[in-house]
């Protein structure tokens, strides 16, 4: 396969779950609850639509005694139900970014731009790891937000925690006619991983700090990360290079992540079988990688780094797919893979502090027909001092050590981190399971619980961690489309879900459509609203209902479902990442992939989608993204007048649809040189900053 080929498949859209059977009692109690119904672009028309539509074959009983409700009129309503003030953009696809009216949106940092102190410059010709090492990386994905100082609720200074999810070799490298040198695939490792960036807001505009002693890059090169948790040192993480099984060289694939209440920042591993190349004949872990998609082999690294070579070093790949916690504040620290919550491909882990004082992580493991996780951790949270009440500033020592003043509440501080920091090493994990009725339980994977068992391979909870699919799926799991970034609202305690789509679902003997997955053929994905029994994370059950099916309401045969109010360009294709902004209100950005031109016909971006009180349902469009381009990482500060957002592989996805272009880009020949527009300049993955002209928040 050429490298060309390789950056332009989405690893997501296969599925390698054998046991995705069809579902007994698909087809039938589809569930439209009377909520959706009043609530959902179902008014008298839609309902007409639907009835055409494949979806109609799937409504069994439950629409004509929900129909008998009053149904909204459809059209626009003369008053905005909606929270949101902001007049929407247009649906579109072109060379740049674009941002509502009486906003900007400003570059803050690219692919190449020099992180560490002393960095060189970025060279176009010439990408490299030496350098690649010391300058923020490809592939911006997750955002993370830490203000300064740890602890406050400080909203223009601050750490931004930034995934570098992978690499578009094509993109990436000139002269690539030539095959990939040693030199290009390490600095391809050294562009994965993230970056810690400080900055600041100064006279208005933001910045990063130069010189910062936060400044700091984890890479898949040569970053020692520390292997914790129940699989820790077990024989199927051991390898030549670690006997031990509890050290790992670098961390890969990092998409979105989380933020802890202590001030660390969570990677997670996702598509991590991209990287490895061999074969699974005769390997010890063949069922276990091949539920994995391992080898997925879109990479060239198992040439010139033989742990990349499945049958050299059989155990590396159980390395990968972890969670990665990660220090921002003790820089000479190893990041940790936290075992506890299982390994898959997961997309996040985005966390909130339970009623009862426990963490609770929500992750979705991004492939078609996967599942659902929560952690639920043993210990409580150790709040940090609040810095409202006691005044203090952290600082890097000349040793590398965070350090803050006053001294006296310096012991108090790291008091506190060090009860935090090894919270994620115990704990419960467990999966979803959606019945027909709304209903979802909580399943544990427990080792000795239920299927769990010596019987079934499992022979200790590091098996059931290394397995996490396998497990999930012997209990029962509900196989989902593509679970993306799941987001915990801490205003009102619901938790979101994003399914960004499955063309697989009911085609090819493929699992049909069922209640939590409702359509055959879900090109357009949808999303989900979890809202907890009484209030607690970390209950056994919890509710479950679809806030919208993604996609556009007026075109035959999606059957989307908005809220009539959306407008045409409110309504999005494929959720994939989103936030909650301090209002509590859900921003959702959207990744088409290479389909954009069928999925909605335009570029990706941001949408801020109301799901309380009767706009629920109502998408309004706010961001863009360049041609090719993915949005990830949207982030406010904790005052809601910044946003930032991570542009992903610009020039990259589905640019053979893009009018006057109609191609794959290169290096060379790339469909836009988005941010830079210089000759010879590459397009350059970039976190962008969005502020109010007026200074007001995001939105209002
Ligand atoms: Fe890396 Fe599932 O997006
Ligand atoms: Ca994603
Ligand atoms: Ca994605």
């Amino acid at each position: 396969m050429s490298h060309r080929d390789r950056d332009h498949l989405d690893p997501d859209d296969y599925p390698v779950n054998p046991s995705a059977e069809p579902t007994l009692g698909d087809l039938i109690e589809r569930r439209f609850s009377r909520r959706e119904l009043l609530r959902g672009a179902l008014g008298a028309g839609a309902l007409g639509a639907l009835a055409a539509s494949p979806l109609a074959a799937l409504a069994g009983g439950a629409l004509p005694a929900a129909a008998t409700e009053p149904a909204p009129e459809a059209g626009t309503p003369s008053t905005d139900p909606t929270r949101f003030a902001f007049t929407e953009i247009a649906r579109g696809v072109d060379a740049t970014h674009h941002v509502a009216p009486g906003y900007s949106a400003e570059v803050l940092i690219r692919w190449g731009d020099p992180l560490l102190p002393g960095a060189p410059a970025f060279d176009p010709a010439h990408p490299n790891a030496a350098a690649q090492r010391w300058q923020f990386g490809y592939n911006n994905d997750f955002i993370g937000y830490i203000p300064l100082p740890l602890g406050s609720a400080n909203s223009e200074h601050g750490l931004l925690c930034v995934n570098h999810e992978y690499t578009n070799t094509t993109l990436m490298f000139p002269g690539l006619a030539d095959g990939l040198t040693r030199e290009m695939v390490d600095a391809e490792l050294a562009a994965h991983g993230g970056s810690i960036v400080e900055v600041r807001k100064i006279d208005g505009q933001w910045q990063v700090v130069p010189e910062s002693p936060f400044a700091r890059r984890i890479d898949a090169l040569g970053t020692r990360i520390a292997i914790a948790g129940p699989a820790a040192g077990h024989p199927r993480l051991c390898t030549n290079a670690d006997p031990s099984g509890r050290s790992v060289i670098g961390t890969l694939n990092n998409c979105a992540g989380g933020i802890t209440p202590w001030g660390t920042y969570l990677m997670a591993e996702e598509n991590v079988h991209l990287y490895f190349s061999g074969s699974l004949d005769d390997h010890p872990e063949r069922e276990n990688y091949a539920r994995m998609g391992i080898p997925g082999a879109r990479y060239a690294w198992a040439e010139h780094h033989p742990r990349f070579d499945i049958n050299a070093e059989p155990n590396e790949a159980n390395r990968f797919g972890w969670i990665v916690e990660v220090d921002p504040f003790d820089p000479l620290a190893p990041p940790v893979k936290r075992t506890a919550l299982g390994r898959c491909k997961h997309e996040g882990a985005e966390c909130i502090v339970n009623r009862d004082g426990r963490l609770v992580i929500y992750s979705g493991d991004d492939q078609v027909f996967e599942y659902l996780y929560r952690f639920v951790s043993d210990g409580t949270v150790t709040p940090l001092p609040d810095p409202a009440e006691e005044t203090y500033t952290g600082y890097i020592d000349a040793a590398g050590r965070v350090r803050f003043t006053p001294a006296s509440i310096e012991a108090r501080i790291a008091a506190a981190r060090a009860a935090n920091r090894d919270l994620l090493d115990h704990g419960t994990l467990s999966v979803a399971k959606l019945d027909e009725t709304g209903g979802l339980a909580w399943l544990p994977l427990v080792h000795g619980e239920g299927p769990l068992t010596p019987e079934n391979g499992f022979a200790s909870q590091a098996d059931v961690l290394i397995e996490t699919r396998r497990a999930a799926t012997l209990l029962g799991a509900t196989p989902l489309d593509r679970p993306e970034d799941v987001e915990p609202n801490p205003r009102t305690g619901k938790v979101y879900v994003s399914l960004t789509n499955n063309k697989d679902r009911g085609r090819d003997g493929k699992p049909s459509p069922d209640a939590a997955n409702p359509r055959a053929g879900n090109l357009w994905g949808h999303l989900l609203e979890i809202t907890p029994d009484g209030g607690d994370h970390a209950a056994a059950s919890a509710r479950w209902e679809v806030v919208v099916q993604a996609g556009d309401p007026n075109a035959p045969g999606v059957a989307a479902q908005w809220n009539p109010a959306t407008s045409e360009n409110g309504w999005f294709a494929c959720p994939d990442n989103m936030a909650v902004d301090p209002a509590g209100r859900l921003w959702v950005a959207t990744d088409q992939g290479g389909d954009w031109s069928r999925t909605s016909g335009g570029a990706d971006g941001v949408w801020a989608l109301e799901t309380d009180g009767p706009g629920r349902g109502t998408g309004r469009m706010f961001f863009r993204v360049p041609v090719g381009a993915e949005m990830c990482g949207p982030r406010f500060t904790p005052d809601g007048r910044t946003l930032f957002v991570a542009v992903q592989h610009p020039a990259a996805d589905g640019t053979e649809a893009y009018a006057g272009f109609a191609r794959k880009s290169t290096f060379e020949d790339p469909a836009t040189r988005w941010p830079d527009f210089q000759d010879g300049m590459p397009p350059r993955p970039s976190v962008v900053v969005i502020t109010k002209d007026d200074g007001g928040e995001i939105g209002s």
